[in-house]
């Protein structure tokens, strides 16, 4: 099979392989990728900022995929050949708290991702493609959608009323206006492009802020709330940006620490976290359970995919370069 494979960091490294195709273990099931969809962690993987240490040479990188079971390992059960099948990132974590020891077991790297012809995947580490998606708008979830599904779902039952907070317009971000917009919240947005926030607003947005035309973006989200703030905030963006995210939290708001694009460390106001008695809490997207609730909520929402790009194989490298300009929703490699 051809698998791209990360032979060093830095794109330059990242090559086409000719490789043979692997043969499914015990629970395992070989996947023909069809789509593969990119997230900023994947870019971060490949520049060697996202755990290096844990990343071996010849990784087939890429932690989100959609595809066809095209043979079973012994003793699957959950799945047959012919299925279509959409991957989940932390391979290990299907439901309760967070262990630490999850992190090893990412999709992606340090364990194989989903760019090559076949994967190799653990039965209990795929979810059913929702019938009413395309393979290529199924390869967006895993991340993308779980990591704001998990904040507003798992974290806090967001409900009608309630006001959330979304910074920009990249995968996470996007996913999180539609779904909380489905859940009936206030969805304030902020972006550097005015014609992003419209398109925004057609998804579900109601306010909308430009953070380079109003660097003090936080001062307008709390006007826009009269001063009394939101009661979540995804913070996709990190950095000193963490403290503007305390600052606009409402009493005991929840601030979802999940980006790192401005940096990945920060000073934080102490008294502002608390006087706000803020909740602080440090996200990694979600486990299967919840992945599997998602699903059940897209179909019910009939929510689709944002799409900004489809590369095909090949094209691999410019894919990863438009991630690094910066899109609106996702970007795709088709596969097969
Ligand atoms: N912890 C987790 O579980 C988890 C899960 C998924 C992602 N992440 C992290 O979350 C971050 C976003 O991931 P992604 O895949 O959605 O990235 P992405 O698709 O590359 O999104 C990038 C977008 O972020 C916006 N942005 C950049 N700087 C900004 C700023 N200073 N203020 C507001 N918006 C800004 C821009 O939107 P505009 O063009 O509209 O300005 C940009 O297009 C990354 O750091 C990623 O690693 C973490």
């Amino acid at each position: 099979m051809r698998a791209w494979m990360l032979d060093d960091f830095g794109l330059e490294n990242l090559n086409l392989h000719e490789i043979p195709t692997p043969q499914p273990a015990a629970g395992e099931l070989l996947i023909k990728v069809s789509a593969v969809s990119l997230n900023y962690r994947d870019k971060a993987l490949v520049d060697g900022i996202y755990m290096p240490e844990k990343i071996s040479k010849g990784l087939i990188p890429v932690a989100d995929s959609s595809g066809v079971v095209a043979a079973v390992g012994a003793g699957v059960t959950k799945y047959k050949v012919g299925d279509r099948v959409t991957s989940h990132f932390y391979s290990t974590w299907h439901d309760g708290p967070w262990l630490n020891e999850y992190a090893d077991f990412q999709t992606g790297g340090p364990i194989n991702g989903g760019l090559a012809e076949y994967q190799i995947l653990g039965e209990d580490n795929v979810v059913p493609t929702p019938l009413d998606m395309s393979d290529l708008e199924a390869s967006t979830l895993p991340i993308a959608a779980l990591t704001p599904w998990f904040v507003l779902r798992e974290y806090r039952k967001v409900k009608p009323g309630d006001t959330v907070l979304v910074q920009g317009t990249g995968g996470v971000s996007i996913f999180a206006i539609q779904l909380a917009s489905a859940l009936g919240a206030r969805v304030i947005v902020t972006s550097s492009s005015d014609e992003k926030l419209v398109r925004a607003r057609e998804l579900g947005a109601t306010d909308t802020i430009n953070y380079r035309t109003t660097p003090d973006w936080a001062a307008a989200v709390l006007e826009l709330t009269d001063g009394q703030g939101v009661d979540v905030v995804l913070d996709v963006v990190g950095g000193d940006g963490l403290k503007d995210s305390v600052r606009v939290a409402k009493g005991n708001g929840l601030v979802a620490v999940i980006g790192f694009l401005q940096g990945q460390s920060t000073t934080l106001d102490l008294m502002d976290v608390i006087w706000h008695q803020a909740q602080i809490q440090g996200i990694a997207v979600g486990h299967l359970r919840a992945f599997e609730d998602l699903v059940t909520f897209l179909g019910e929402h009939t929510i689709n995919p944002v799409i900004d790009t489809v590369y095909p194989f090949e094209e691999a490298h410019a894919a990863y370069a438009q991630l690094a300009r910066g899109a609106f929703g996702k970007i795709v490699i088709q596969v097969n």
